[in-house]
């Protein structure tokens, strides 16, 4: 709390805030001042300290802090609580206990690395420390559970917006998630649902992504961001971008419905219009995939002319 307020204090300063000053703002001494900012130092800070003149923020570093984040969020519910971490196993098991203990809506769960990332159908996701950005994000919408999936594309669209804003990339979506940039994974969206029959209680959505990992940190068809960009890009900037996207949609799809999300979706798709094989647990089908349906299931017409609706599997684009 001390640092951030701190922290607060000086990049509010537009000079130098001296060390008197500072001290008695937060009604300390000048000497556990000085202990604070060297702790600070030592997480990245780049802190001036000029005799006479006192201490300056010349820069932050870009790490997943809270008060990072939340420095000019500007969202009204997404990121208003957020919980970090150095190293989890996953965000998903830690997000998933604070939604059964009635974490608000909107809750932020993020971590600098993870030991048992998971993506979808039970596989890995490699989460290299300060590499990536690993996080899952509480909602508890008001909605039947099978009108979830919307959800994810949702998310989707908001990642490729946020991934076009601040990198300047031509992200494009693979059905139902995957964010590819020339034809390579940058990033994926896992959906955890916590329900009744009738209601959703609340979802967890997990988003992880290949920020600055360098090309040999990456699986085989895997990308990240700097990758394709040639350049770091800041993980802060883009993580805040992402919430901002997602909060925009999501209060938008509340107040008029899901279809535009379904347009956006569309835009971004690099499935629709190709011919697909989709594997799911034992079942193959192949065909044109050809729209995505309110429920965001796939619509694939298969070679006897059925129009097939897919929920779930492994989208292969045969060309
Ligand atoms: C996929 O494409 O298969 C989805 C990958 C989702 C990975 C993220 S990283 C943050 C969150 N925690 C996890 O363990 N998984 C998700």
């Amino acid at each position: 709390m001390i640092h951030e307020a701190i922290l607060d204090h000086l990049r509010r300063s537009d000079a130098y805030l001296s060390g008197e000053d500072l001290s008695a703002l937060l009604k300390i001494s000048r000497q556990a001042l000085w202990k604070h900012i060297q702790q600070l130092k030592e997480e990245g800070y780049e802190i001036e300290a000029v005799p006479h003149l006192g201490y300056r923020l010349v820069s932050s570093p870009d790490r997943l802090f809270p008060c990072e984040i939340a420095t000019n969020l500007g969202t009204k519910f997404i990121g208003k609580k957020i919980c970090y971490f150095d190293t989890l196993a996953s965000t998903m098991d830690y997000a998933e206990e604070l939604g059964l203990k009635n974490a608000p809506e909107g809750t932020v769960v993020v971590s600098e690395a993870q030991t048992k990332g998971r993506g979808r159908m039970n596989r890995q996701w490699a989460s290299l420390k300060y590499k990536g950005i690993y996080l899952s994000l509480i909602l508890r919408p008001k909605i039947l559970p099978n009108a979830t999936p919307v959800l994810t594309l949702l998310c989707a669209v908001a990642v490729c917006d946020a991934i076009t804003e601040v990198c300047g990339l031509e992200p494009k979506i693979k059905w139902p998630n995957d964010i590819l940039i020339h034809n390579k994974k940058a990033a994926g969206i896992l959906t955890e649902l916590n329900a009744e029959m009738d209601a959703v209680k609340f979802v967890v959505i997990g988003l992880g992504i290949n920020v600055n990992n360098d090309a040999h940190q990456l699986v085989e068809g895997a990308t990240s961001l700097k990758d394709q960009k040639k350049d770091v890009v800041s993980r802060v900037r883009l993580l805040q971008e992402i919430l901002r996207c997602i909060e925009e949609k999501y209060l938008l799809c509340q107040k008029k419905g899901s279809a535009f999300i379904l347009e956006q979706w569309r835009a971004y798709s690099l499935t629709l219009g190709k011919r697909v094989r989709i594997a799911s647990h034992h079942t193959h089908k192949e065909g044109q995939a050809i729209d995505v349906d309110s429920d965001g299931a796939l619509l694939v017409r298969t070679d006897s002319g059925l129009i097939e609706r897919v929920t779930a599997g492994d989208v292969v684009h045969c060309r």
